[in-house]
C-alpha cells in the first residue's frame, strides 16, 4: 500500500488510464473494461482494473492540478511499477482552430508550474510525451477514423487567472489547448524512465467563450476512452 492509494502490489495493470474525475474512472471500468474490480476508494479517488481485449487495464482517477495528479501518478510508478500512463482530460482552445469536440495529443507541455523546480531548478526543461504511446495512438486514431491534432499544449497551475489574456502568447508559440496535468505526469515519467501520453478533448473555448454540454462531452469522451485503450493494448 501506497499513502494514497491502497492497493496491493499486482492489483494495478501495466498500463493505466487517468481521468481527472474519479467517476469518470468508474464509468470507463464499467463501460469498457471487463470484470473490474475496485481497488482504491481512499479520498474517493476511485481506482480500477479489469480487462480491454483480454488484457489488463487499470483506470485512475487523478484529481485536478499538478500537485494531485503528481502525487498519483508518482506512487503508480514507484510503488506499483506501473509502465504506460495516459492521461484522458479536458482542456480549453486557445487558439481559433483548435473546435470544441475534437482531440488533442499532447506531444509536449509547457507549464507555469513551479513543478519541473523539483527536478531541475536552474533551466525549463521541456516535457515531452512518450513517442512509443504517441505513434500508437495515432496509429489507433487513424484505424477508428478519428481526426486528431499533435502537438504542444500549456499545463498551468491556475484555472481562474486574473489576466483573461494569459494565454495568447502560448497560443503565439503553438501551443493548442491549455488543461492542468500533462506537464507534471510528463515530468515524473521522465525521472522514472516511463511512457506517459496526455489526450484531451476540446471541452470548451477560451477565444469564443463557447463550452460543450455535458450530453456532447459524454459522446466525444466516449471516442478518446476507446483510443486511450486502443493505444495501451495496440
Ligand atoms: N483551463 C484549464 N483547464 C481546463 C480548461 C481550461 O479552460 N478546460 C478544461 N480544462
Amino acid at each position: 500500500m501506497s499513502v494514497h492509494i491502497g492497493a496491493s502490489k499486482g492489483d494495478i495493470a501495466e498500463s493505466v488510464l487517468l481521468p481527472g474525475d474519479p467517476l469518470r474512472a468508474k464509468f470507463i471500468a464499467e463501460t469498457f473494461l471487463d470484470a473490474p474490480r475496485q481497488y482504491n476508494e481512499i479520498r474517493n479517488m476511485f481506482g480500477y482494473t479489469g480487462t480491454y481485449r483480454g488484457v489488463p487495464v487499470s483506470v485512475q482517477g487523478t484529481g485536478m492540478g499538478m500537485p494531485s495528479i503528481g502525487i498519483y501518478s508518482w506512487e503508480l510508478m514507484t510503488q506499483y511499477d506501473v509502465q504506460n500512463l495516459v492521461r484522458v482530460g479536458t482542456a480549453g482552445s486557445i487558439r481559433a482552430d483548435i473546435p470544441l469536440r475534437e482531440v488533442v495529443l499532447a506531444s509536449g507541455a509547457c507549464t507555469d508550474s513551479a513543478y519541473v523546480n523539483n527536478f531541475l531548478p536552474d533551466g525549463h526543461y521541456a516535457p515531452i510525451a512518450s513517442w512509443e504511446l504517441l505513434r500508437k495512438s495515432a496509429e489507433a486514431a487513424d484505424r477508428m477514423g478519428l481526426k486528431v491534432h499533435v502537438g504542444n499544449v500549456f499545463s498551468t497551475d491556475v484555472f481562474y487567472h486574473t489576466d483573461s489574456y494569459y494565454y495568447e502568447k502560448w497560443a503565439a508559440m503553438g501551443c493548442m489547448v491549455t488543461e492542468m496535468e500533462a506537464a507534471a505526469l510528463y515530468m515524473n515519467a521522465a525521472c522514472n524512465h516511463r511512457n506517459a501520453l496526455a489526450m484531451l478533448t476540446v471541452s470548451d473555448s477560451l477565444v469564443t467563450g463557447e463550452a460543450t454540454t455535458a450530453e456532447e462531452r459524454q459522446n466525444t469522451f466516449l471516442d478518446m476512452m476507446k483510443l486511450a485503450l486502443e493505444t495501451v493494448t495496440a
